[in-house]
């Protein structure tokens, strides 16, 4: 029966702390959990959430996983706890480190996560910064592989701001060599670093490409994705930078120009009429909510691993 293997790493801050094989053994592992293929337990043990941004799908996927592990959850409000008060992130993660076996933290600064990470002695998870949300990219790229089994096949556009999905879309595709393009307003392209990071890992440079075009972006793409013009913590930019946005919405115009059995893909929370149309959300083409249904087996996996 399969296991869950220990991971080279301890922490989950970004989608490159887990290697190619260890991503395709997380889902591998996803898989058997969605199908009840795999009986794994971690007794007992406690994850700890801090959220400082809202959350509905990744916090309740991970309370469910837990759940299942045989484990639980405890939710550090940080209104409610010293964390609101200003105790330092130092203090905070080496106490919480006593007491849980892992914490899942969702911020704003990607360097507030990685300040847990020095001082906590038990895996910080990344449950989304302003970078990164890699949680997310793992059960993106199950809902691909449920569709398409081989990756070597799959071009995926995403088309919208280059923020924290697109970042961790860009370097989960490049460990799993997927073809990715990102279409994007000028001035809004993924981070240059993230850029920079994946031409490292893929050999084929043409296996990225960063456009603002986002008619030639979806030719020939068989996973469309989109996600909000404004992330969380920009709410007060969302009248300013919807202007840059125009011709970005991801509707049947756009969809027709892609590949004939292409999949339509979101994160979630969407804001229908924007960054896509209802039509294409409510289309047959649609697999938006079995992506979200993965965040469950995907991170139920990642935690039997990081908890082993
Ligand atoms: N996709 C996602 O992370 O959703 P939540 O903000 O609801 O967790
Ligand atoms: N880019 C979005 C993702 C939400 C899951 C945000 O950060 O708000």
């Amino acid at each position: 029966m399969l296991r869950p293997n220990k991971l080279s790493n301890n922490n989950f801050l970004s989608s490159l702390d887990i290697s190619t094989d260890e991503v395709f053994h997380i889902l591998e592992l996803a898989k058997n959990f969605k199908n009840k293929k795999i009986d794994i337990y971690q007794h007992n043990k406690v994850l700890g959430l801090i959220f400082d941004k809202s959350s509905t799908r990744t916090r309740v996927s991970f309370q469910v996983a837990m759940s299942r592990l045989g484990g639980t959850t405890i939710d550090l409000n940080p209104t409610t706890s010293q964390i609101g008060r200003g105790e330092s992130i130092k203090d905070t993660a080496r106490v919480l480190s006593r007491y849980c076996d892992a914490i899942a933290i969702r911020t704003f600064n990607h360097s507030d996560l990685e300040e847990y990470a020095k001082w906590s002695t038990k895996p910080v998870i990344n449950a989304l910064t302003d970078l990164e949300h890699p949680c997310q990219a793992l059960a993106d790229f199950l809902t691909i592989q449920e569709e398409f089994f081989d990756f070597k096949d799959v071009v995926l556009t995403f088309i919208g701001d280059g923020n924290n999905v697109a970042n961790s879309l860009i370097l989960c595709g490049a460990l799993l060599g997927v073809e990715v393009r990102v279409a994007c307003p000028k001035g809004y392209e993924p981070s240059s670093l993230v850029i920079k990071k994946a031409y490292q890992i893929y050999k084929n440079k043409n296996l990225l490409k960063i456009t603002n075009d986002p008619n030639t972006a979806v030719l020939g793409a068989n996973v469309l994705y989109t996600d909000v013009w404004s992330s969380m913590g920009e709410e007060n930019q969302k009248e300013e930078k919807d202007k840059f946005f125009n011709g970005f919405t991801l509707d049947n115009d756009l969809v027709s120009k892609a590949n004939k059995d292409a999949i339509i893909l979101h994160c979630l929370p969407a804001y229908r009429s924007k960054e896509i149309t209802d039509e294409v959300f409510e289309s047959k083409k649609n697999r938006i909510f079995e992506q979200a249904e993965n965040r469950l087996h995907a991170q139920q996996a990642l935690l039997s691993c990081l908890l082993s």
